[in-house]
């Protein structure tokens, strides 16, 4: 073994130039094309950042009336791509189902391999518009309901709640979700990230690359980790039983708690702190803070290590979710909902300054061994 000579996980392997994002992981800030995540999280709309990502600057009103129109625009799922959800097995798990229609979406585009600015833009916004209704179709159809179709008055977090209830969604519970799509949008050379850089550096198209980025994100290490959090607090179920319980699996090698920890962030994730107001808001909102005040208590505790873990952004987002009525099953789907625009934007950014993304790997093997014919092996 030629210990020390690899950047095992690519840690801290800074692989190319970006002008989307910056993390500063050891003061817990974050920026999308230089504005902070708290100025977005409060003052911007999901519809602004979706312009911001695509387009590198904030829009005028014209052109944020612009971009909402072209995302309301691009709204309705083909025919093609509802049959394949109704087509799952029953039991498929959500994300899979989501990552087999983005797929879908290229067979039922008309240009899905044209690289002109206008196609990329054109692509990625029509992915923005579809991937919540997909999420949504899917998530109707596993309780026996029909997907409704968009409802052109709302915006596009509104619009998410409408697909999936069927109803138009109070103000305070469409601010939450487009808060959370704001904070989830864009979070620079992540697994799933970089998952559509690797592909889209193959000169592949945008939607292969998204497809994969589903794939990535699925993972409990990644975004899976949003459902993990309230499997968690739901298992605990009461706060008395919160130390004994952290306490128990602390003793078990490999554990990992979900919600925590990152490799970027060395204190709080800025997202959990704003999803932390919005996970206390909605409880109160809901006439119960009990998951909060669970996940406020597990936060003190494991702050208080002697090896401190903290927060990250699905700790936070998971008691907002539950709070809000949906279920754990749709977490990691939200957070794709919000995400697919980051990552489109970085399959721009790659595609536009590329060169293949293609790693060495130290060889621990034997070279040359002499070959042995089957029948003397
Ligand atoms: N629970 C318990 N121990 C942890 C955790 C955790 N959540 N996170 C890190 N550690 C420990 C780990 O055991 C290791 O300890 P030691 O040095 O004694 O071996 C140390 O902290 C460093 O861990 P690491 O695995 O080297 O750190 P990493 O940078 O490779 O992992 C991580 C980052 C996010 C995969 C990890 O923190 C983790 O597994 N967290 C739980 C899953 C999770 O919440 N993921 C969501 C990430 S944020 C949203 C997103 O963008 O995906």
């Amino acid at each position: 073994m030629t210990e020390g000579m690899v950047a095992k996980g690519l840690q801290d392997v800074v692989v190319d130039d970006t002008w989307i994002c910056k993390i500063i992981g050891d003061v817990g800030k974050l920026y999308y094309y230089g504005y902070s995540i708290h100025d977005l999280a409060e003052k911007c709309s999901y519809e602004e950042v979706v312009f911001l990502l695509l387009k590198g600057k904030l829009p005028n009103k014209t052109e944020l009336e612009q971009v909402t129109g072209d995302l309301k625009q691009a709204r309705g799922l083909p025919k093609e791509v509802t049959d394949v959800i109704r087509g799952a097995p029953k039991g498929s798990i959500p994300m899979d189902v989501l990552r087999t229609a983005a797929s879908a979406l290229a067979l039922t585009d008309a240009k899905p391999n044209d690289d002109s600015p206008e196609g990329r833009y054109r692509k990625a916004i029509r992915m923005v518009a579809l991937f919540p209704e997909i999420v949504a179709a899917d998530y109707r159809l596993r309780r026996g309901e029909q997907p409704v179709a968009a409802n052109p008055k709302l915006n596009h977090a509104a619009n998410f709640l409408y697909l999936l209830h069927g109803k138009e969604p109070g103000a305070d519970a469409a601010r939450t979700m487009d808060v959370a799509l704001v904070l989830h949008a864009e979070h620079d050379f992540n697994a799933s990230t970089f998952t559509a850089r690797v592909i889209a550096a193959t000169m592949s198209d945008m939607y292969s690359a998204i497809t994969g980025a589903v794939g990535a994100l699925k993972g409990p290490l990644h975004g899976g980790a949003n459902e993990g959090v309230i499997k968690t607090l739901l298992e605990i179920g009461e706060p008395a039983k919160i130390k004994p319980w952290l306490t128990e699996k602390f003793k078990e090698k490999n554990f990992r708690l979900m919600g925590f920890g990152h490799r970027v962030y060395k204190t709080l994730d800025p997202r959990a702190i704003v999803l932390k107001k919005y996970s206390k808001k909605t409880g109160e909102e809901r006439g119960t803070t009990k998951w909060y005040e669970m996940s406020n208590e597990i936060e003190g505790m494991m702050k208080g290590r002697e090896k401190p873990l903290y927060p990250n952004v699905d700790f936070y987002s998971a008691s907002t979710y539950f709070m809000m009525g949906l279920p754990p099953e749709i977490y990691t789907p939200i957070f794709a909902v919000a995400r697919v625009v980051g990552w489109c934007a970085h399959v721009i950014e790659q595609q536009t300054h590329n060169r293949l993304i293609r790693p060495a790997a130290e060889y621990h093997g034997e070279i040359d061994k002499p070959f042995v014919e089957i029948g003397a092996r």
